[in-house]
């Protein structure tokens, strides 16, 4: 009897200790994600769009098999990043009506696929606004200061780490698709328009609390196996209209990201262009990372199918590693995870 006592006693003081380092550790106690379809875990399943992958083959490679609303195979990179950061290996939806707040206090994600910064982009699909992921936010932080006291939320609320990536469906499927936007500005007009609206958003996070930011730019949107699809002159290679607004777009993204450095003290911001960046690598020499296949994506034909037209009655590849895209839009897990990895050097050195 007097052995067990002891013996659970010093248990209960390791676990106490482990838990005790474990917090002074944790310099990022939580990470809160916004964006679109790049980060989306999971929101769009309980919205009435028709952009959705809560079914099969959508999370074939992930845990369970399960498909959760992550429009991949697998894991994206905020569930990386999230790893990484000795925090879950799989970031929690805010609307997934299967979490509460207890899991939400680690990290929560606000995203919907086919969102961008522009409102008009996210009434293309019926999907949620930045405005609203934002909205969403702030009834989040009261469910925390209800569930762990006031201080205690400010200091997550503070020390946590926000991940944004949105911007490709502005251009691709508001943009480029309507003549509204096409009418009222030129695409560098547009690209300013959208990074004033980045930067008023990050602007209210910044006042709300938030000061440790990652903000992520635009892939090489003219990659995208959709996008090469319609540019049939051209022999199906990547459109370099496309790339360049990509690329035009991320410059002024930074530019944004470091003035706002620079007006609001105490704001700490990451732009990374690394998504861009190791896209091209890899479409440059598949090769060289495990890749076989670039131009076409591994569900269905591979040339314009996502969402409901990829779907359990799709032939999807065997195995998706030999894939840069799953779907036409959305990389596999395996690019997200090279890049996260490319990405998490600047993160950590930042951040932790
Ligand atoms: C977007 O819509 C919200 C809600 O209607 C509104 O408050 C906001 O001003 C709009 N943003 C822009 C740039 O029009």
């Amino acid at each position: 009897m007097g052995h067990m006592h002891v013996l659970s006693l010093f248990f209960i003081q390791i676990t106490l200790l482990v838990v005790m380092v474990a917090e002074t550790k944790a310099k990022v106690p939580a990470i809160i994600v916004f964006g679109d379809s790049s980060v989306d875990t999971g929101n769009n399943n309980v919205i009435s769009t028709v952009l959705k992958s809560n079914f099969k083959p959508y999370g074939r490679d992930f845990e369970g098999g399960l498909p959760t609303g992550r429009f991949c195979n697998g894991r994206l990179p905020p569930d990386f990043i999230s790893e990484a950061f000795g925090l879950k290996p799989a970031i929690p939806a805010y609307l997934d009506p299967r979490y509460s707040i207890s899991d939400f206090a680690t990290g929560v994600c606000f995203a919907s696929a086919g969102t961008g910064y522009d409102n008009a982009t996210s009434d293309v699909l019926n999907v949620i606004p930045l405005w609203k992921e934002l909205e969403h936010y702030k009834e989040y932080q009261n469910k925390l200061r209800a569930y762990v006291g006031d201080r205690k939320a400010n200091k997550i609320l503070s020390e946590a780490l926000y991940l944004m990536s949105l911007g490709t469906n502005d251009f691709l499927e508001n943009y480029y698709t309507f003549p509204t936007r096409r009418s009222q500005f030129t695409v560098r007009q547009y690209q300013d328009f959208l990074v004033g609206l980045a930067r008023d958003f990050i602007t209210d996070l910044y006042r709300l609390g938030g000061r440790k930011l990652s903000l992520t730019g635009v892939p090489p949107m003219g990659c995208l196996p959709l996008e090469r699809t319609t540019n049939i002159m051209g022999q199906h290679e990547c459109l370099p209209e496309y790339n360049d607004v990509s690329m035009e777009f991320n410059g002024k993204l930074e530019g944004m990201a470091s003035q706002l450095k620079r007006e609001l003290p105490g704001l700490k911001v990451v732009f990374t262009r690394t998504t861009y960046d190791t896209f091209s690598q890899i479409i440059r020499a598949p090769g060289a990372y495990g890749f076989q296949v670039t131009a076409m994506a591994c569900c269905a034909t591979g040339t314009f199918e996502m969402s409901y037209l990829c779907n359990e009655h799709s032939i999807t590849c065997q195995d998706a590693n030999k894939y840069v895209f799953w779907d036409a839009f959305h990389p596999t897990e395996k690019t997200n995870k090279i890049i996260t990895q490319n990405l998490l050097p600047a993160l950590l050195a930042e951040f932790q």
